[in-house]
């Protein structure tokens, strides 16, 4: 008899411990790198709307309105955007990285895709294994290219397809955040 009630309290603990696993809930980082502000404030709320941590990609060096002159051929954005290898550095200073489930990263759309410090921050965490989804802003282009292109450069990540959310509001937010949950 005491054996059985030991093995039904075992059980029992089991099936709790279990449950629980069951109900944790997926750890969210927002990460984003935002020159001039637009995407910060998309971040923000979505930072707000899946209660995850808020992160900057901030850049070593700091971009400048001349740095971000798309007209320009010898500005530094272009430069950069027509090298594919291009890698600006980031302040890496991510703390617990390899804790979260989900990462949103987001970015200003660059030449129909991500800016490349956006590869130097994958390449610097890896992420494999993980769920990653782009949110961006931009003047009107998609974000589709930056799908397609860095889910063939980072296969070893789970992408889910992302997404620009230009004026987006925060219900709009929370609606794209259900979605992604199917
Ligand atoms: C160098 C550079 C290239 C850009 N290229 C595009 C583009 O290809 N398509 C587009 O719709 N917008 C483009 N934009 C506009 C930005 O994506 C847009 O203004 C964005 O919301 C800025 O976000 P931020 O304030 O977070 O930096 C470009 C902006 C810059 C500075």
């Amino acid at each position: 008899m005491k054996k059985i009630l030991i093995s039904l309290a075992a059980v029992t603990l089991m099936l709790t411990a279990c449950g629980q696993n069951s109900k944790k809930e997926m750890k969210a980082l927002v990460a984003y790198f935002s020159a001039t502000g637009t995407t910060e404030a998309v971040a923000k709320d979505l930072a707000e709307v899946t209660g995850g941590t808020l992160y900057e990609i901030k850049p070593e060096v700091k971009y400048t309105d001349a740095d971000l002159d798309w007209r320009d051929k010898t500005s530094r954005s272009t430069i950069e955007m027509q090298d594919k290898n291009s890698r600006p550095a980031f302040v890496k200073d991510l703390k617990d990285a390899d804790s979260y489930d989900v990462i949103y990263i987001g970015f200003p759309v660059w030449w129909y895709t991500a800016p490349t410090i956006i590869n130097t921050f994958i390449e610097a965490y890896g992420f494999e294994g993980k769920t990653v989804i782009f949110f961006a802003t931009s003047g009107g282009s998609t974000i589709d290219k930056a799908n397609k292109d860095f889910a063939a450069a980072y296969p070893k990540i789970n992408w889910k397809a992302g997404k620009t959310l230009n004026g987006a509001s925060k219900d709009d937010i929370k609606a794209w955040v259900e979605e992604l949950k199917n």
